[in-house]
């Protein structure tokens, strides 16, 4: 009997990262625009960076990505397990519900019905039908993995399984509130302490969204689209426990020379200088699949998308470990530096894992022979590469000059710049940003188009099985 893999339910998925992918860079280069041209705005409430600002965090990070790992993960978990998807109505009823919670945030963040917690902001009943969503995809992917027909679970599976429970676990304690009235609610959390459990929140956020789910991404796509098994599945083990383990303190990095005791400052400090080796080991371990096969980063613009994004991620986990470093960050923080970061991590490892990815999944899903144009494939990888080298490396240099500015003083203790010269000093830079950010989602809109004209096109079918078998 041919299983039924319900590849309807990914490609729902598919469709939906890349137009909230469109959707949120597209206000993330508006609000660009409006760093470097605050008159943009129009005077209008809605269209300030204020209230913009978290409408574009939330949809790169929970619609695009979202959507992503969520597809992705399901797609994994009954591949790897030669199952059936568990109780398919309900993983339909956790897209639908899912694309409600988006909606309902892009109807209430610029209308500044806001929480105030970052990455968090949504108001408490939509968090609650969040929770319902989340538990309903919880029990989708467990129950598809307790009906495997494969003894083994492939490691892909458990890193998605880390993110699941572990962004269960953050969203419910980070939101305990007391609801005041429909829209406005009050953390439990008295001062200091709410701060902590803000940032234990973020940072993990961070750690099991934006990386664990997407290294599940890595090992399972990375093998696939190379045809070669993971490097080294032993190293993947203690990749996986490694960081699990350490990225729950490291935490505290964000609240440095604050009002927290300083022990939880320097052990955040400590934690994340040690999450350079996990992070390292995992880089190495998907950069090493290719060995013996490296042409194939000359000839394959998919394998391009897909080790150069493990690139970034090696570049952003070295370099936020250094920001973590309390001398590194009185320089660093406040300062467009950590916003150079937070792209390299973004847009080079998450944004770029992601496209590489769903390129690989795509024809699979349509079941056609390969993406419409390969063309087009290696168009948006220049595209995507030079947008994202334009928007790091202006906001590091900006980031450095401000923090430099910021605390140079004269003989008499008086600064030697106002904040408005280091804003018009900041100037250029934006302007840089802004076109590394329009690159970036002209790539997406050709990714856009390559994904319609495959799916009108009239491929043959692939032999699925026998290339998948590469991966376990
Ligand atoms: C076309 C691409 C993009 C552009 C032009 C863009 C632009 C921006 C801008 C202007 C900000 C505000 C910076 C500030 O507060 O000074 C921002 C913040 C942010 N963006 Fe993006 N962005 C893009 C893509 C992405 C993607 C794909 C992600 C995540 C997957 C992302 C995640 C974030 C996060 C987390 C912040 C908040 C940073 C912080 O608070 O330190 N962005 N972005
Ligand atoms: C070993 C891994 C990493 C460590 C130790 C680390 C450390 C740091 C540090 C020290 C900051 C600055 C905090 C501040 O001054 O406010 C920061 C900010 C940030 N990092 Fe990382 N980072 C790591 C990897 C990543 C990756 C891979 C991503 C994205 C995919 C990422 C996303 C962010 C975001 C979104 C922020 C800004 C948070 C905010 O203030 O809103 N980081 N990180």
């Amino acid at each position: 009997m041919k299983t039924n893999f319900n590849d309807e339910i990914v490609k729902k998925f598919a469709i939906a990262t890349v137009l909230w992918g469109i959707v949120g860079m597209l206000v993330g280069v508006f609000i660009a625009a409006e760093m470097a041209w605050p008159l943009l705005n129009m005077d209008v409430p809605w269209l300030t960076f204020s209230r913009l600002r978290p409408l574009h965090t939330n949809a790169v990070i929970f619609a695009f990505g979202g959507n992503a790992l969520i597809g992705t993960s399901l797609y994994v978990a009954y591949r790897t397990c030669k199952a059936d998807l568990y109780m398919p109505k309900l993983a339909s009823f956790v897209f639908w519900g899912y694309q409600l919670v988006i909606l309902l945030a892009v109807l209430t963040l610029p209308f500044g019905y806001t929480q105030s917690r970052e990455y968090a902001e949504l108001i408490w009943p939509i968090d609650i039908l969040l929770t319902v969503v989340w538990v309903s995809y919880a029990v989708v992917f467990f129950g598809t993995l307790t009906k495997r027909k494969e003894k083994h679970i492939f490691v892909a599976n458990w890193f998605y399984a880390a993110f699941i429970i572990t962004i269960a676990l953050l969203h419910i304690v980070n939101n305990l509130q007391i609801p005041v009235n429909w829209h406005l609610s009050y953390s439990i959390y008295p001062g200091a302490v709410d701060a902590i459990v803000q940032w234990w929140y973020g940072h993990n956020a961070v750690g099991f969204f934006l990386t664990a789910g997407f290294l599940g991404m890595m090992y399972y796509f990375i093998p696939l689209q190379a045809g070669r098994p993971v490097y080294s599945y032993r190293l993947s083990i203690v990749h996986f426990w490694a960081l699990i383990s350490s990225y729950m303190w490291a935490g505290p990095h964000h609240l440095h020379y604050t009002s927290l005791p300083d022990w939880t400052q320097s052990l955040g400090m400590v934690f994340s200088l040690i999450l350079l080796a996990p992070s390292w080991g995992g880089m190495i371990n998907g950069i090493m699949t290719l060995s013996g096969a490296w042409h194939k980063l000359r000839d394959d613009p998919i394998i391009k998308f897909l080790i150069v994004s493990l690139s970034f991620y090696g570049m952003s986990t070295f370099e936020g470990p250094m920001m973590a470093i309390k001398t590194v960050n009185a320089l660093s923080h406040y300062t467009d530096w950590t916003i150079g970061h937070v792209h390299s991590g973004a847009l080079g490892w998450v944004a770029l894992i992601t496209i590489g990815s769903l390129y690989v999944l795509i024809p699979r899903l349509w079941n056609k022979k390969a993406m419409y144009s390969t063309k087009l494939i290696n168009t948006h990888f220049w595209i995507a590469t030079l947008g994202i080298v334009l928007y790091i490396a202006s906001m590091w240099i900006a980031g450095v000059m401000q923090g430099l500015m910021w605390r140079d003083i004269n003989a008499d203790g008086t600064v030697v710049y106002s904040f408005a010269e280091t804003v018009k000093a900041t100037y250029p830079y934006y302007i840089a940003r802004f076109l590394g950010g329009t690159l970036f989602l002209a790539g997406m809109c050709i990714m856009l188009y390559n994904f319609i004209m495959t799916v009108k096109s009239r491929g043959d079918a692939v032999a699925l099985d026998k290339l998948e078998g590469a991966v376990a």
